[in-house]
């Protein structure tokens, strides 16, 4: 959510500033800025290719601050873009978060004669530095802090001190990127990768000197703080095209390699058991709960939901799904035989670290899944285990669900081998995860015949996505791939409850997707889908292969293959991520970066 850029050191800076704010253009993409001391400030409204257009020669100087911005405070004009200004024009702040006593904060300062243009807290948050400051920006922003309230990731510069730029950390991720060249800030390393692997990142009340040559980390009182140089552990390839039109694509295309990356080194077949290395000192802990509680947020919390499923099946541990944004202001009844375990893919999602860190208040132990290492809830939970997925470029989480989904499949082995889950059976399952990569790359083959059935579909202006047990909640994470990527209105239900109201929606221009696979339960299914059709709504299912009884009953199907029940969930709901794809291209819209959103929502 925003995306902070900054550059010191030795080479000029406006081409890095640009080019690192389009390695975080997935963050935000309302409006971009940057800021050169001695030259100003450039905004534009729109893509980073907007700003680049106006910078038309490269602006001198060798260091820089940026931003591309998600509007939270303000629509996005080039008014309400970052960098802000102070009073006099000489400070320049960019800002990911909210002030939340900006109000009060700004009244302060109309009484004092300053004016305000935009309608962000950012600039209240820029103007109020500058009152602040009296020759030293270190000392301006620190004071700063004292006085705001919120969450922030900010980076700060003055014209009277270009050779420095001042950072500080609350609730918003900033890394350093320690270059031979200078120094780098940015808040996410993705946009730190192709300049150096040696990052530092800052924790919660962080702030930083950051010069050409040196750093120096402290508190916000000016206490010097120790850190470790930690290193980025993939490549710059990893957050390229690939040759594909879309990051969605190539992510979903990427699937089968990120469930290897998630298993890799994990499996121990002939124990049927897993060796999660984060998770083992907790081992009895987690073998002795009485409850888990699941918290994330959207594509996250659904695969908590199939989770959910699975460790209450095949782990017997008594399970609750609970989204973060609800969980954190609830009443919580404690119980010290239940822990809470976060899935994140970028880790800093704002409801799912508020739900960790209440979590850990109330003495709970907290868990985490989480994809990007180094990210704030992974390294606020008691534990965890790393998807390894690679990483996610694309608005819309696609490889990483499947591999929350996965990982969670290897939690229950993991637990479940502890408790009722006998040998044979853990082999299985390990037999299982082992097939997966394979089984999915025949729904991937698949590509062209699901793109036929998008053009088809893309017609329509809702749907409705049905699925019963595990495959229930992926109805539901079906529906907001689709109303996420096309716009169109989608929703996921349960297959039992579509009588309960629902289908009083169906007719012939409202298509249902069913998830049909042979499992406990498909005759179930088989009787909704008959439901359906009596109210002629055209019906896609998503069957077995071979599955000769639904494919009589319904327009369309895309075939998926039998597996084992545990991971089946995984192989229906590939074709689903293709299929919103597929009907996004044949509308035109940018897949990628869907409206209003962005990848990593820092904000509540
Ligand atoms: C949907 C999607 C979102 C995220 C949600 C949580 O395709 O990507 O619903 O799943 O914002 O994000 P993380 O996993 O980063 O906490």
């Amino acid at each position: 959510m925003c995306g902070i850029f900054g550059y010191i050191g030795t080479r000029t800076a406006s081409p890095i500033l640009v080019e690192g704010l389009r390695t975080l253009e997935y963050r935000g993409y309302d409006s971009a800025g940057i800021y050169v001391p001695g030259y100003g400030a450039v905004k534009a409204v729109g893509p980073i290719d907007n700003l680049a257009k106006k910078i038309k020669e490269t602006i001198p100087g060798t260091s820089g601050i940026a931003h591309t911005r998600w509007a939270t405070h303000g629509a996005p004009t080039e008014t309400n873009a970052h960098p802000h200004t102070d009073q006099s024009g000489s400070i320049f702040v960019v800002h990911n978060g909210i002030i939340e006593n900006y109000t009060l904060l700004k009244e302060g300062l109309k009484v004092q004669g300053i004016t305000f243009e935009s309608d962000t807290d950012t600039e209240v948050l820029t103007k109020l530095i500058g009152i602040n400051y009296s020759g030293d920006l270190l000392e301006a922003v620190q004071r700063t802090l004292r006085m705001v309230q919120g969450t922030y990731g900010l980076a700060v510069m003055s014209e009277h001190e270009p050779e420095k730029i001042v950072v500080a950390r609350m609730g918003s991720p900033l890394v350093i990127g320690i270059c031979e060249d200078g120094n780098i800030i940015a808040s996410d390393p993705s946009a730190i990768v192709s300049h150096t692997k040696d990052v530092i990142y800052l924790d919660d009340g962080d702030m930083a000197l950051i010069e050409k040559d040196s750093y120096q980390i402290m508190s916000f009182e000016g206490r010097g703080r120790e850190k470790t140089t930690e290193k980025i552990e993939w490549d710059l390839e990893e957050i390229k095209k690939d040759g594909y039109d879309h990051y969605l694509l190539k992510e979903i295309m990427e699937i089968p390699k990120a469930i290897e990356n998630t298993l890799r080194g994990r499996l121990i077949p002939d124990k049927g058991r897993v060796k999660l290395g984060g998770l083992e000192k907790h081992s009895d802990k987690l073998s002795g709960l009485h409850r888990l509680t699941i918290v994330g947020c959207g594509s996250a919390a659904y695969a908590g939901e199939v989770g959910r499923y699975i460790l209450e099946e095949y782990a017997g541990v008594p399970t609750t799904v609970e989204l973060a944004s609800e969980y954190r202001y609830r009443t919580n009844l404690k119980d010290s035989k239940s822990a809470v375990l976060a899935i994140s893919q970028s880790g800093e999602t704002a409801d799912t670290l508020a739900a960790i860190r209440l979590a850990k208040k109330q003495g709970l132990g907290t868990f985490g899944i989480v994809n990007v290492v180094g990210s704030t809830i992974a390294r606020e939970n008691d534990a965890g285990v790393y998807n390894h997925a690679g990483p996610e470029v694309s608005i819309a989480s696609t490889k990483a669900v499947i591999s929350q989904i996965t990982v969670l499949i290897m939690l229950a082995v993991f637990i479940g081998r502890e408790r009722k889950m006998s040998l044979e059976d853990g082999k299985d399952i390990i037999e299982a995860l082992q097939s997966l990569p394979k089984e999915i790359e025949k729904v991937l083959e698949q590509r062209e015949e699901i793109e036929k059935i998008a053009k088809k579909y893309a017609q329509f202006q809702n749907f409705v996505f049905i699925g019963r047990n595990n495959h229930s909640p992926l109805a539901s994470e079906a529906a907001l791939k689709l109303k996420e990527i096309t716009y169109i209105h989608a929703e996921g239900y349960p297959g039992g409850e579509l009588k309960h109201g629902p289908i009083a929606l169906l007719d012939e221009k409202f298509p249902v997707v069913a998830f049909a696979p042979q499992d406990h339960v498909y005759e179930k299914i088989v009787s909704n889908i008959e439901e359906i059709k009596a109210r002629k709504a055209p019906v896609l299912a998503i069957a077995n292969t071979g599955d000769d009884q639904v494919s009589h009953l319904v327009d369309d199907v895309i075939y998926v293959p039998k597996v084992h029940p545990i991971i089946q969930s995984i192989v229906s709901i590939v074709p689903t991520y293709l299929l919103a794809y597929y009907i996004g291209i044949e509308k035109g819209y940018n897949v990628d970066r869907p409206r209003n959103l962005a990848k990593s929502v820092t904000v509540e």
